[in-house]
């Protein structure tokens, strides 16, 4: 399946808000949601921290690339929110039309610390840990999400999910 396979995929740096935006899209376009990090935690049964503690992070990539072929295969017209690293499987481009939620560094550690759950957001990235080891991952994939995307939104430039949404509807 390719772009015609109907899914809008989310990509884009861990908080950035993929998850939330694929509700709203969701609902406005009366679609379901998919989230590649709650299918591994679901095939799991573990949590993504757990997995990274326990197998590590090689491990979790394999699995990420076994959502990504299963969601070639068999997911059709849905709103697909994936992990931040997501980007590295084969087929990616094959699963849908992608979507790269850009935004800053900074505006994205802010958002995660002003979130009433700040400290449960922050504790379930092990990447994400280590504030200079993220900038410099965070530096490393944003070309990457930048050509793959077949459509970019600045999210910075709106207020919430909501608002992004609302401004997505207006260029799918
Ligand atoms: C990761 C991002 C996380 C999760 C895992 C690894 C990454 O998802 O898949 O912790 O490599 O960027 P979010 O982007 O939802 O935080």
């Amino acid at each position: 399946m390719s772009k015609s396979s109907g899914n809008l995929l989310l990509i884009g740096f861990m908080g950035v808000g993929k998850s939330t935006l694929a509700k709203e899209l969701a609902r406005e376009l009366k679609s379901v949601c998919l989230d590649t990090d709650k299918i591994i935690e679901n095939m799991e049964s573990q949590k993504i921290k757990k997995i990274f503690e326990a197998e590590g992070e090689e491990y979790f990539r394999e699995l990420e690339q076994r959502v990504a072929f299963w969601l070639e295969e068999n997911v059709q017209n849905s709103i697909v929110s994936t992990g931040g690293g997501f980007i590295a499987v084969k087929n990616l481009k094959k699963i849908g039309r992608v979507i790269y939620l850009k935004s800053s560094f900074e505006a994205i550690l802010k958002k995660i610390e002003k979130h009433p759950e700040a400290k449960k957001k922050l504790a379930k990235r092990p990447l994400l840990q280590d504030k200079k080891k993220a900038k410099e991952l965070f530096k490393k994939r944003a070309d990457i999400y930048e050509k793959l995307a077949d459509i970019t939104l600045d999210v910075e430039k709106y207020k919430n999910e909501k608002e992004a949404a609302k401004e997505l509807l207006k260029l799918i």
